[in-house]
Formats: structure tokens, sequence, C-alpha cells
């Protein structure tokens, strides 16, 4: 019998699907259901000199070991990126690709690394219309014309190489991944949960069927135990020879078979050729705090800078957290700065994004001038519009602190939970869709129903943008906050919620993390609300004319403020597994 609480799971998912007309319901939808808890009932959790807080707790652990031997944050990242390859492989990747931004105390430097995924040589603009000229979802989000070449692992490799202690060689990092890929590990109900709704994309592969499904062809199950011996010889590879043993030989060949075999274009030279690159983050302030966060090809950091820089000219405080005031504010400031996204991002190699402007004090003051206190302005006026639908998937988020004043804020992905659901045989990698974060057609919009235009067209060597924040805030040169979040859309906008809790409203991180939150992208010109706001707040947002309706995607936003007595980590309480592992 199912128990009461996979009994409301069930219920939920299968109301997301008829409501939304979503491929598989999935777990994640459960989590739409995601009631916040009473924030006297959520507690951060204590450490004295350094954690990882990550969505999956043996590879959180493993970060917290290297630290406690002695390790970085940097270092910790690394080991825990590698471990959640194997441990959370809905997300958690090799195949796939992300971003990373550094504070280094050690080199009183803040950087970010760019490791996202890269279209093949032979992409062209056109490459995800149909036979009508009209965008074909299912090329991008459901072949494997939909892969782009992965950064994951010349990402990590490069985080270590430049900013790592220097006591840990990646062979040593690798080695947990390697044994829990070789040794297998019990499957979590966390895990189990998202079988229901992703086995069947996988088992379009027999690839992958054999690993995700127990010998009769069902899928795996909680308390399984997940063995993956092609992936620990992929990380074997890598841990003889480094990025070559990915990028180049066996397995980059066994990766570019797998995808040209199941109708993509992806090459051995499009692997040869990738490189994840070292950029200067987006800097901001809000309030005497510094923000660091991702440049392009994210347009994380660029929309999270200016929509602080808005709401830094309002008395946030004197509203009081959550009161319809306060959220429409947070609401107009969204959507400004979400239009401006679907406008001027792209690839920087390929577009001149006026991000100068974008991130200004008093570009920011213009379009606060634009915003009614009393009525919400529709999307409509801010620039002409399209329409867009929604899907829910998946990425993760772990923020790193040591004790040395280093700061770590990682979010990978594969797009969709377990990317496009094929295993390149073999070689033990699931393979992403993250070329579906291009626009496929000017005004078309992505999975996530973000509008883009020609800045993001699929091109060439191109990287799609992306909507991963990763983020640090400094106080006085030092962090004091580090977040991030998956959401698809809703990363953004959760990073920003995040930021104003603690920093305004002086939220204890724990609370910060859990509270409601609402999400407004500009296009569709709705609100998505989570449960948990009362009913007399979203009559008065009504009453301003904003339209209300469920959220979609799934955020969680696993957090760490630094204190002078150590680090507080907050592990997102809407989804199982979290952890603040903590040394
Ligand atoms: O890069 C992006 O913005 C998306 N591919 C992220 C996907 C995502 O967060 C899905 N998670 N719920």
């Amino acid at each position: 019998m199912m128990s009461s609480h996979s009994t409301r799971r069930t219920f939920f998912a299968v109301v997301a699907t008829l409501a939304f007309g979503l491929a598989p319901a999935t777990a994640q939808d459960a989590r739409r259901a995601y009631v916040p808890a009473a924030p006297d009932t959520v507690r951060a959790v204590a450490a004295e000199h350094g954690m990882v807080v990550a969505q999956e707790k043996i590879s959180a652990q493993i970060g917290a070991d290297v630290l406690r031997s002695g390790g970085n944050a940097v270092d910790a990242a690394v080991a825990t990126g590698f471990a959640m390859a194997v441990t959370y492989p809905r997300a958690g990747n090799i195949g796939g690709g992300g971003f990373m931004v550094i504070h280094s105390a050690d080199r009183n430097e803040d950087v970010t690394i760019d490791y996202r995924e890269t279209a093949p040589a032979a992409t062209t603009p056109q490459i995800f219309l149909g036979a009508d000229g009209k965008p074909d979802i299912a090329k991008s989000r459901d072949s494997a014309l939909g892969v782009g070449v992965p950064g994951t692992v010349a990402g990590l490799a490069l985080a270590l190489e430049k900013y790592g202690s220097g006591q840990f060689t990646l062979a040593q990092l690798l080695a947990p991944a390697i044994a829990l890929a070789r040794d297998g590990f019990v499957v979590s109900d966390d895990m189990a949960d998202t079988m229901p709704g992703w086995h069947r994309r996988l088992a379009r592969w027999p690839s992958s069927a054999r690993i995700f499904s127990r010998p009769d062809g069902r899928p795996i199950g909680e308390g399984d135990r997940l063995v993956q011996g092609d992936l620990a010889e992929t990380l074997s590879a890598i841990a003889a020879q480094g990025p070559r043993g990915f990028y180049e030989g066996p397995v980059a060949e066994k990766l570019a078979k797998a995808v040209t075999d199941a109708g993509g274009i992806m090459t051995p030279a499009d692997l040869k050729a990738y490189q994840a690159v070292i950029r200067a983050p987006v800097r901001g302030t809000y309030r005497g705090y510094d923000v660091v966060s991702m440049p392009l090809p994210s347009s994380g950091g660029v929309v999270l800078v200016e929509t602080l820089n808005i709401l830094e000219g309002f008395q946030l405080t004197d509203l009081k957290q959550g009161t319809p005031a306060s959220l429409h504010l947070l609401i107009e400031a969204m959507k400004r700065a979400y239009a401006d996204r679907a406008r001027y991002l792209g690839d920087p190699a390929f577009v001149n994004a006026p991000i100068e402007t974008l991130t200004a004090k008093d570009y920011a003051a213009k379009l606060r001038s634009g915003i009614s206190t009393e009525r919400a302005t529709p999307s409509k006026e801010l620039v002409s519009a399209a329409s867009s639908p929604h899907e829910g998937s998946n990425t993760t988020h772990f923020s790193v602190v040591d004790s040395r004043g280093n700061a770590v804020s990682n979010t990978y992905t594969l797009n969709f939970s377990y990317g496009v659901g094929l295993v390149a045989d073999g070689t033990g990698v699931l393979l992403n869709n993250e070329l579906d974060d291009f626009t496929a057609a000017v005004g078309a919009s992505n999975a996530y129903g973000l509008v883009g235009y020609e800045a993001n067209l699929p091109g060439p060597g191109k990287r799609p943008l992306s909507s991963m924040s990763p983020t640090i805030v400094l106080k006085d040169g030092k962090p004091v906050l580090v977040t991030g979040s998956p959401g698809g859309s809703r990363i953004i906008s959760t990073v920003l919620q995040v930021i104003v809790d603690v920093l305004d409203y002086k939220m204890d991180v724990a609370a910060a993390v859990a509270a409601p939150r609402l999400h407004h992208q500009w296009l569709p010109d709705e609100v998505r609300v989570e449960a948990g706001f009362p009913n007399d707040v979203l009559g008065e947002l009504k009453a301003m004319g904003h339209t209300i309706v469920e959220p979609m995607g799934q955020t969680s936003a696993n957090s760490i403020v630094v204190t002078p007595n150590g680090p507080l980590g907050a592990p997102d309480p809407r989804t199982r597994g979290a952890e603040a592992a903590g040394q």
C-alpha cells in the first residue's frame, strides 16, 4: 500500500500532467506541492570550519572529507561534482555542462569558469526547425540533435588546475567517484521517485535501459544497488590522462558514435575542440554588499544584478517580507530584467550584448521610474511579445566554503532530468539536451517558456543562453552568502529572493531558502507562485493586475551564509536528499 506521502506525490504528479500537458509526470511535479515550513521550525546547519551543501548526501560528504583532509573549496567542489555524476545522474554529470563562481581568498580574486555545452561545428541556425519551417521541439528536446558538446570534465579540471590548493591531483579527487561507479551505491527514495516519470525516456535506448532497469525491465527502485561499470572506466580514463581521456581517444569516439548513431551531429573533432573558459564575473552592488555572479553565456548574473539595481531604489525593509507591496516590486523588477534577457543576451563570442548598460545603476533608475507601486505593468507594454509553453526538469546546485575564506558556487546540468536520456554506449555517460536552450526561431521559446530572438539562435560552436546563476555575495571582500539553484527560468528569481530575504529582511538562511517563492519572466505575463502564500496576499496581487498561476520547474537553493562563528548551511527542504556536510 502506498504511504499517504507517496499517494499525495502521485496525486500532484497526475494533476501537473493534466494541467500542463507535460511529458511524463515527475517527482519534481510533486514539489509544486511544497508548503513552506514555519520559519521557526527550519534550522540552518552549523559547522566550525568549512561546508558543502549539495543535493545528494554521499557527494556532499565526499566534498567535506576533502575539506577535512586540507583541501580548499575548489578541491572539494571538484570531488563533489564528479561524485554527483555517479550518485545523482538526473543532473550531476560529465555529459553536460555548467558554471562555477569562485571567490579565491588564496589568490584574492573572484573568477568564473564557463563550462557550458557548445553546439557542434555542423550546427545551422535552422537545425531545430521542422519541414514546415516552424520550431520542432522534438528535435531539440528528445533527439540527439539536442546534445551539446559536454563541458563538465574540462570545467572541473580547469578549476582544479588554476584554483585548487595544489594538494590534490585530479586522480585523487576522482577516486571516490570511480569507487562509487564501480562498486555501486544504494538507490535513494529520492532517486527512485524520478523513475516513474523518466524511465520510459531512458529506456528508449538499450545502453540506458541496461543501467536504469532491473533485469526484468522494470525501473530501478529504492534500495537497489546501482553499479555503473562503464562510467567507472570513463572516470578512470580521465584520472589517468586528464581531460584528454574524455575529449580524445576511445571515449570521445564512443561519445560521438553514440550521438551520430542516434541521429545527431557531434563528431570527435567537436569534442577535441572543446574548451572551458575562465571569465570575469558579472559584478554588482546591493545595499553595500558586492554581488559576484555568472556572466554570459549565462544570463543569470546580468538579470540578477539588473533586478537588484531596480530594487535598491525601493525601501523594501519598510514594506516587510512577503507583503503584497514588496512582492509586487519584486515581480515588476523581474519582468523588466527578463524582457532585456530575451532581447539582448546570447553567447558573448557571437553577440555584442550591452552588459554595461543593463547592469548600470542609472539604467535601473530609468526602469524603476516606469514602475507603478499600485498596478502591474502589462508585459506587452515592455516589449513586443510571443507566447510560450512550460516544462519541468532538473539541474543541481552546490555551495562550498572552506576555513581559509574561499568559496565556490556551482550549478551544472543535463538540462532535462537525465538529459536526452541517452547513455553513450560503452562509456556510462548520460548525454544532455542543452541545445534546447537556444531559440529555435526568432520569438520562439525553450522548454522553460523563455522567449528569445536573434542573439540566441543556434550556430556552430555557439553556447546556448543559460539561466544558471551561481552567486557569491561579499561584504568587505569576504564571502557572506553562497547561493544558486536549479529550475530553468526560475533559477534567477530564486537566487534574487534568497538574496533579498537574507540581506534586506535579515532572515536566517534556512528560513530564507524555505520561504515560498514567486516568479515572473516577462512572458508569459503571469506570476508563478509556490504554495504557502496566504490567500489574502494573492488576492491583493490579483487586484493590482497580476495574473497568478502555479509554479513550474523545480528550484532548490542549497545555500551557505558565512558568520564570524563559521558557516551556516541551508539544504533546500523542497527536495529530499539535500545535505549540509560540515567540517
Ligand atoms: O541552462 C539553463 O538555464 C537550463 N538548461 C537549466 C535547466 C534547469 O535548471 C532544469 N532544472 N530544473
